[in-house]
């Protein structure tokens, strides 16, 4: 696996890959690889010659209270998973490289739909964050396919219709959730998981299946549904943020009648913010 830590040096390499004419793909991460991650990067391996992924911890989409300086940091280890799947490219650059102009001045890219809800809500500016970066990264990469996992649900719908909206020539990938056996999504934000939060955790994951099934069953009282599934949460020791039944494409409030019906939670642990959703039909 070849690392770039600078644009020039993965532009060059890749300019000379698709002069071979070979096919491009691309995995963004934050590093702290996990399980997932390697999927992600397996399921771009199957329709692309050249996967490329990056590792870049965002300070843009962290907001001042949040995780930023905290957040996992395992480069060695991330190096080691991705020459194991046989990656090819890896991109990681440091925050000069990224933002040569600072933060606060960085041209940014605003999706107007779909950021102000769910996540977006809670983390103000963390999705102008994710388009502004994952745009530099496309304009760096210039990949023919990007892979995206299904756990951040709305950071997929934001940007599918950021590419859609900016006509970005690439195609959009989902990735299912990757799960621990007992139903937890895998996440990087795990490791600060107390031992017993870790036990009880799967909640989330356990009351957003809980409320699917009342759906699938014909339960329409989607309130009621929320505030029963937020109420579980709270009773195993677990904040909720947020438990929404939405339209699976527009993530707007579902209608009654809806057929496309996306159940989204996030919950905070005493270290940790944990999100998870699951897709009906
Ligand atoms: P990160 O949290 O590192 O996630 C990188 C990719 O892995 C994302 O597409 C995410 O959805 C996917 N992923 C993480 N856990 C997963 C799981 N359990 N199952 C399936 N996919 C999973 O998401 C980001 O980084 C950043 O916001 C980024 C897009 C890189 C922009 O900075």
């Amino acid at each position: 696996m070849q690392i770039f830590h600078t644009i020039q040096g993965l532009r060059d390499a890749l300019n000379e890959a698709r002069q071979q004419g070979k096919r491009i793909g691309f995995v963004p991460t934050m590093g702290n690889l996990h399980d997932a991650h390697i999927e992600l990067i397996k399921n771009a391996q199957q329709s692309n010659d050249i996967v490329v992924c990056s590792i870049f911890v965002n300070g843009l989409q962290f907001g001042l209270n949040e995780d930023w300086d905290k957040y996992p940091r395992t480069f060695e280890g991330d190096c080691n998973k991705l020459r194991e799947v046989g990656c090819d490219f890896l991109f990681h650059p440091d925050d000069n490289e990224m933002y040569p102009n600072g933060l606060d001045t960085q041209t940014r890219v605003i999706c107007s739909t779909m950021t102000d809800v769910l996540c977006g809500a809670s983390r103000p500016g963390h999705f102008e964050g994710v388009t502004t970066v994952v745009t530099k990264l496309f304009n760096i990469v210039q990949p023919d396919e990007a892979v995206f996992g299904a756990k951040d649900y709305q950071q997929l719908a934001v940007i599918r219709r950021m590419v859609e909206d900016l006509c970005m020539p690439v195609e959009i990938t989902a990735s299912p959730i990757h799960r621990e056996p007992d139903g937890l999504a895998m996440s990087s934000r795990n490791g600060f998981l107390s031992k017993d939060e870790r036990l009880k955790a799967s909640q989330l994951n356990k009351s957003l299946n809980w409320v699917a099934d009342q759906i699938k069953a014909g339960n329409r009282d989607f309130i009621a549904l929320e505030e029963e599934a937020n109420r579980q949460i709270e009773a195993a020791g677990f904040k909720p943020d947020y438990v929404t039944i939405s339209n699976s494409k527009t993530l707007e409030l579902a209608a009654v009648d809806d057929e496309h019906i996306t159940v989204l939670g996030a919950m905070y642990t005493s270290s940790a913010r944990l999100i998870d959703n699951i897709s009906l039909n």
